[in-house]
């Protein structure tokens, strides 16, 4: 008799979902000339189409308002095809078969008035595939043209009932809203068009594999989880470190966004979420956002009269790393001279439930910093004794060494893995003390690489599987931890803390830990 009689036959049925194909559908990108189209959307794309994953019929549409005819678009996403990583050799033939299904509408998706003539089209599309007239539409746009393309998308027809098998289904990039209130006017407004279940608000971190298998280490095994509490952790890191600056011309949204609102609200808070969060009754995408969303209200609201002493906003100066002439934030295309938009966040938070009470949760993103490297580390306490102190010498200098406290690491990227530090004895004639690591690394066990984020939320749109994205009930709370950070960050007159380009940071962001005594980690970039 098998040990374990707890297996919940549902939690069988939302993992056999998740081998299942997606359904034939019209995907229709929206905002098509951008610049995720081509590095994300499309390469994720034709990745599911050459692993089998996209249904035969599907056929993929730009949209967008510059002139272009199917060829010229073709041609422009065969070289972002072929410059993604996760491609592979992109043949001639595999792009022939593969482009056979993309084509590109030119549509002045601001205007109402056009979307008519956009049905029209797609009908025939679909009418010339055999396809049934179920649609995803990509909002691949500016935000601000999130709510008038639904707007016109209504007017036009194009929006059927929720319950209607040729479903349609939304999918919005970040960022949904820019404060609480936006956030949840924007929703509101979506709901007059949209049913929930027909918005997907994606949060690509969700979509990283390492993300997805945070709550599977944890819940699919039975030694950690006992661990993960107040009784045994003394506090929590959690990192998403970029040495990219203002590449790509991204200066004019990220002038507008920052760290908080652009790393923080979403990716930062979603890594807190799994990594908090009480095991699901089932697991299935309702019962695991609903946990989630206990974390984010458990997110005990600052003091917002001190927001200064919890909360550390950096911002990036020019500087020499790695024999390389770094510009400053403000020296940056579309920067304003004076900005004082922050480009790095440090925040110490507290979750206050039964499980995690009084263990500090240390927050950080940055741009500019060393490496790209995000990782949660779990820093267990101290051993309730030091049997083992030891004094070693080194040459002339002895000094006394004790065990350190255990780290659990989630190696998000790159690197992917988990590493478990422990201390281990030291081969000798004495009992000394040496930090050893066990570590489990995705690309030494598996050999298949990684799946690229997009590549399973676009395939989980198609399936109808919402659980990797945000419900906005989530996004809300979300928001409302964020919001008063972001309104003290936007009101105050101060500079943010400055820090070189390609270094870990403000100075100022390592007082957040040292009033407790511990310091940040310096997260390796390097393979285990
Ligand atoms: C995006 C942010 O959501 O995430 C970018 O807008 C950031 O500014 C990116 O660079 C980071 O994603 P990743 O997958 O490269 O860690």
């Amino acid at each position: 008799m098998p040990e374990n009689k707890n297996t919940k036959p549902e939690s069988f049925s939302a993992t056999q979902a998740w081998g299942k194909l997606g359904e034939e559908s019209t995907i229709l990108i929206l905002g098509a000339s951008g610049d995720l189209t081509a590095r994300k959307l499309v390469p994720a794309l034709y990745t599911l189409w050459k692993t089998g994953y996209l249904p035969e019929k599907s056929q993929i549409v730009g949209v967008a308002r510059r002139e272009k005819t199917d060829e010229t678009f073709s041609k422009e996403m065969h070289e972002a095809v072929c410059a993604a990583s996760r491609t592979g050799e992109v043949t001639e033939q595999s792009w022939a078969d593969f482009s056979s299904r993309l084509h590109y509408r030119q549509v002045d998706i601001s205007d109402a008035a056009q979307y008519a003539k956009l049905k029209e089209s797609i009908k025939e599309l679909e009418s010339r595939c055999e396809l049934p007239g179920r649609r995803i539409v990509y909002m691949a746009t500016s935000p601000k043209l999130f709510l008038p393309a639904v707007e016109a998308l209504d007017q036009a027809d194009m929006i059927p009932d929720f319950e209607d098998p040729n479903w349609l289904r939304v999918v919005f990039e970040k960022p949904f809203g820019h404060n609480l209130e936006s956030a949840q006017e924007l929703s509101h407004s979506l709901s007059r068009h949209l049913h929930e279940s027909q918005i997907y608000r994606i949060d690509h971190y969700l979509g990283k594999e390492t993300v997805q298998n945070i709550l599977l280490f944890r819940f699919g095994n039975a030694i950690f989880e006992p661990l993960l509490n107040r009784n045994h952790v003394n506090h929590v890191q959690i990192t998403v470190a970029e040495s990219q600056g203002m590449e790509r011309g991204r200066g004019g949204y990220y002038d507008q966004s920052g760290a908080l609102r652009d790393v923080l609200q979403n990716h930062v808070l979603q890594l807190l979420c799994l990594i908090a969060m009480e095991p699901p009754a089932l697991f299935r995408g309702e019962e695991i956002r609903d946990e989630k969303l206990k974390v984010l209200h458990a997110l005990r609201p600052g003091n917002e009269k001190d927001i200064d002493q919890w909360a550390i906003a950096g911002q990036y100066t020019a500087a020499e790393h790695d024999g390389e002439v770094l510009t400053g934030y403000r020296q940056e295309n579309r920067i304003p001279e004076v900005s004082k938009r922050e480009t790095y966040i440090a925040i110490e938070a507290y979750l206050d439930n039964w499980r995690w009470a009084g263990v500090p949760f240390y927050l950080r993103t940055g741009k500019r910093m060393p490496a790209r490297v995000s990782e949660i580390a779990i820093q267990f306490k101290h051993p309730p004794m030091n049997l083992f102190t030891t004094v070693e010498c080194d040459g002339h200098m002895c000094e006394m060494v004790e065990a350190k406290p255990n780290t659990l690491v989630f190696r998000i990227q790159p690197h992917e893995g988990i590493q478990l530090t422990c201390s281990s004895k030291r081969p000798g004639m004495q009992y000394q003390i040496h930090p050893v690591t066990m570590d489990f690394a995705f690309n030494e066990t598996f050999e298949t690489g990684l799946p690229e984020a997009y590549e399973r939320l676009l395939l989980d749109v198609m399936r109808g599987d919402s659980t990797l994205f945000t419900r906005s009930d989530e996004l809300e709370a979300a928001w409302k931890f964020v919001t008063p950070i972001l309104e003290h960050l936007e009101s105050r007159k101060q500079d943010p803390d400055f820090y070189p380009a390609g270094s870990w940071g403000p100075e100022d962001a390592d007082r957040l830990l040292a009033k407790n005594g511990y310091k940040w980690r310096t997260p390796s970039p390097e393979p285990l």
